[in-house]
């Protein structure tokens, strides 16, 4: 069922309750999500975007509820990643010879996952634009690796409504559509998880888009993304958000991660938080055992964080598994402006805090030298060298 967004601008996406993951099990789904797609009814009739795979049917069904398809003079594809293209089959069905208007990439990444269907593609550039009839017109604006090549919003004069697609968007499902109805701190924290497990390894290309957006000049009133919440109340408080997390961002917060075999390790980690809380009483601690937390909600939280202390105990000359792959994911989002700090125990070869300080190198961090490498069990002499490690995190 259609939710009015305004004047002739009508929400006619998914709202997806159950979701509990997305990207296959990559990023994890905590208070619902909805893929969002929007018709425009002024002289012309236009859709913006569609819903994931699953739901093509209902899509359409629905939609033929709200319109005669035939009416439909024109498709937005602003992105080809499935959660938005993925009724596009379905829907092409029924109406094969309209323009579907999107980037060049965008044909690449629509036609690589579902075939060729000589569909009626118009390639578009940034600044192209499309007359929609009443004085208004749809203009293109590119977002290559925003977060993929075929990535573009969609800027709607008259309204002044941008359609960002994934950016500025929330894995935060809303029944009542719109940013001054949802829960600011559920709101807020689900932009940020979406920007720093998403969005993060492109904050450099964001930074400059975002400069490129800002000289265009178009005046704001609505930002409504593919995801989540339309930001209608003050739009331009998550453009300045998006501006600050994309530049090394980080708040007063240490994060202590690990996980353990038999709690030595995990002795070390709640020595060092308490160390951490005695030398700097304004500085916020989290702890995280990997293999009890969620991994995107300890991403979100390494993102907020100006230093991290990691733990492993050694197995078989290396580190824990759940260790390595937390590693491996850091990586990929490559955070900047933070501190590490590696600890763990041992039993006889001991090589867990050595690879833990490289891989931490090799994923972007300033390393200190301090480290606690307990045998067996952590010591008084080991736990000893914690208020230098935490001195040195807080320097
Ligand atoms: Fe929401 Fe990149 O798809």
């Amino acid at each position: 069922m259609r939710k009015h967004v305004k004047n002739n601008v009508s929400w006619v996406g998914y709202i997806d309750w159950e979701l509990e993951k997305f990207h296959g099990d990559d990023y994890s789904i905590m208070n619902g999500s909805s893929q969002n797609a929007y018709l425009l009814e002024e002289e012309k009739t236009v859709l913006i975007d569609t819903v994931w795979t699953p739901h093509r049917f209902d899509f359409v069904e629905n939609l033929k509820k709200e319109i005669d398809l035939k009416k439909i003079d024109a498709v937005i594809a602003n992105h080809g990643e499935c959660d938005h293209s993925g009724s596009l089959t379905a829907l092409m069905a029924e109406i094969p010879d309209v323009p579907i208007y999107c980037t060049a990439n965008a044909v690449k990444s629509i036609e690589g996952q579902y075939g060729k269907q000589n569909w009626n593609f118009h390639i578009v550039k940034t600044g192209d634009s499309l007359e929609i009839g009443n004085g208004k017109k749809l203009i293109f604006v590119e977002m290559r690796m925003l977060h993929w090549p075929d990535s573009m919003a969609t800027y709607m004069t008259g309204d002044n409504i941008l359609f960002s697609n994934d950016a500025f968007g929330q894995h935060y499902a809303v029944e009542e559509l719109f940013n001054d109805k949802a829960n600011q701190c559920l709101l807020n924290k689900e932009a940020m998880k979406y920007f720093a497990n998403i969005l993060n390894p492109f904050a450099a290309i964001l930074t400059k888009k975002l400069e490129e957006i800002g000289k265009l000049n178009l005046p704001i009133e609505i930002i409504a993304p593919s995801h989540g919440a339309i930001w209608r109340d003050n739009p331009l408080q998550i453009v300045t958000k998006y501006a600050e997390w994309a530049n090394a961002y980080q708040e007063n917060q240490i994060t202590v991660i690990y996980d353990t075999m038999w709690e030595g390790t995990t002795k070390i980690a709640h020595a060092i938080a308490s160390e951490i809380a005695t030398q700097s009483p304004e500085t916020v601690v989290k702890v995280f055992n990997i293999a009890k937390a969620d991994k995107n909600e300890i991403m979100t939280e390494i993102f907020k964080s100006k230093a991290i202390a990691l733990g492993s105990p050694t197995v078989s000359n290396s580190i824990l598994s759940s260790v390595a792959g937390l590693l491996e994911f850091t990586k990929q989002l490559k955070f900047k402006n933070k501190k590490a700090a590696a600890f763990g125990c041992y039993g006889w070869s001991g090589e867990s805090v050595k690879i833990l300080q490289e891989k931490l190198k090799d994923s972007g961090f300033s390393v200190i030298d301090e480290n606690i490498k307990a045998m067996w069990v952590p010591t008084e002499e080991d736990l000893g060298k914690i208020p230098a490690l935490v001195t040195a995190l807080l320097a």
